[in-house]
């Protein structure tokens, strides 16, 4: 971070107090208040962080007023149609786009350990066949602390480097036998001889009766709503993940961490929530009374897929995701897919209503997501396994970024205490 050339200053009951101010490369500047509480005996207040920079980072860069998403620079529509999910991979973990070689040598370390201790099938099978595949990747991925010993301590560069490409790695692995110990079927193993998404997607639909081909436009499209997923910034499960790594924890439980904040419909779990709202509503002609549900105040039914903390305007996520909807079906041959006509319809409405435009709320990333998974095949129980391994890489980016940095300290905020002061206990003869 630059030294600080300019000062805020703050006053309160005829004192005043100087804090530095920094200067980012993109964004608004922050007033550093790490010693306010040192200087004035107080706090700052801010529940949900809608105005506090929690670190800094120089791996995402979100502009919510412009619809801006840059992964280490580079904009995310660019990426999503030029590039793909393991060199955006090892863009955000290294931080700069791979020579040939250095693409190579990353995609073949990812290769090679995309399978899973055989004795983690046992864990698999504890579960009950209708638990939520989430609950089983929380589950699964805590564990791999338990399976995998030799990459769990964080002192260790070489171990963390092994940990951030086992989770990489095994996350396809984890997510489909997820799905295929929930619908019953056996386990399929990755193949070597297959790229990154269609080995996920033969895990997820290939089954030992017949051979399985991967259709190159479904992992075309897969491996872009891998990219379309990979960071943003100091999200809630982000944040999770920066939080459990600052006391010290093993990169499997942090990572597990993340996965548990991510479930929340408010976040990773909206894209299911999403396409099932799309199913509830079912017709265009029902779209006015979901809108005036999503208005009224004293109904806590929200548009899922719709609004966020930070964009202000479009999410560009969503931009992509809208077109590559579009193609999928249409490749695909899902004519007048209802989901879709729904969404669309539902997507114009909200938009020219003043409710909507007033408080900046546009389709998120997992307004469109759904519609081209279900397409795919997957059940909405997938979507959000989906969304988690995609994130992997971000939550692994910067779980390594925070460990590198000299002034890293245990995340321990403080509060507005609004409880009883001190009273004496009284004995329950005497309640
Ligand atoms: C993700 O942070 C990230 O980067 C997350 C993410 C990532 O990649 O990691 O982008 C992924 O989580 C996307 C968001 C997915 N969630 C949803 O689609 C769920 C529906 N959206 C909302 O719950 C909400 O918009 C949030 C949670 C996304 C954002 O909430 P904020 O920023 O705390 O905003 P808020 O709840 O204070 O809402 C502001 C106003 C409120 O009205 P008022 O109290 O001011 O009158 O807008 C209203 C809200 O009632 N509002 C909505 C709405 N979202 C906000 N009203 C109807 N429908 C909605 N979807």
């Amino acid at each position: 971070m630059t030294e600080s050339t300019r000062n805020a200053t703050l006053s309160l009951d005829g004192q005043s107090w100087e804090l530095p101010v920094h200067s980012p490369t993109a964004g608004p500047d922050v007033i550093d208040i790490r010693t306010l509480y040192g200087q004035s005996g107080l706090f700052t207040y801010d529940p949900g962080f809608t105005s506090t920079a929690s670190c800094d980072s120089t791996i995402t860069f979100i502009d919510g007023d412009k619809g801006e998403l840059l992964h280490r620079g580079y904009p995310i529509d660019q990426l999503a149609s030029k590039s793909h999910f393991l060199e955006v991979c090892y863009l955000l973990l290294y931080g700069e786009l791979p020579s040939p070689a250095q693409l190579e040598d990353f995609e073949s370390r990812v290769t090679n350990h995309t399978m899973l201790h055989e004795q983690m099938v046992n864990f698999f099978r504890g579960f009950r066949r209708d638990a939520h595949p989430m609950a089983i990747m929380v589950g699964v991925v805590g564990a791999m602390s338990a399976f995998y010993h030799d990459s769990t301590d964080i002192s260790d560069p070489w171990q963390r480097e092994v940990a951030s490409i086992r989770l990489i790695a095994k996350m396809p692995t984890i997510a489909a036998w997820a799905y295929k110990y929930h619908i019953g079927q056996p386990f399929v193993y990755p193949r070597n001889d297959l790229d990154y998404a269609s080995n996920f997607l033969r895990m997820c639909f290939a089954v030992p009766a017949e051979d399985y081909e991967v259709n190159p436009i479904l992992s075309r499209a897969m491996d872009r709503i891998f990219t379309l997923h990979a960071d943003h910034e100091q999200n809630a499960s982000t944040s999770t993940v920066r939080l459990a790594s600052s006391s010290g924890a093993n990169p499997f439980a942090c990572i597990a961490a993340g996965i548990a904040c991510l479930w929340g419909p408010a976040h990773g779990g909206a894209n299911q929530a999403c396409l099932e709202m799309l199913r509830e509503i079912g017709t265009v002609d029902k779209i006015p009374e979901y809108i005036a549900r999503a208005k009224d105040k004293n109904d806590p039914f929200r548009l899922m897929g719709f609004g966020h903390r930070v964009y202000k305007n479009f999410d560009p996520r969503a931009k992509v995701m809208k077109q590559s909807a579009d193609e999928v079906l249409d490749l695909l041959g899902v004519e007048n897919n209802p989901t879709l006509q729904v969404a669309k319809e539902l997507e114009a409405a909200a938009l020219a209503d003043p409710y909507f435009a007033d408080k900046k709320l546009f389709p998120n990333v997992d307004f469109y997501s759904g519609i081209i998974l279900e397409a795919m095949g997957f059940p909405t129980s997938m979507f959000t396994p989906i969304f988690a391994l995609s994130r992997t890489v971000g939550w692994i980016s910067q779980w390594k970024e925070q460990l590198a940095d000299p002034q890293m300290k245990i995340g321990r905020p403080r509060q507005l205490y609004l409880g009883e002061t001190e009273r004496d206990y009284i004995d329950i003869e005497n309640r």
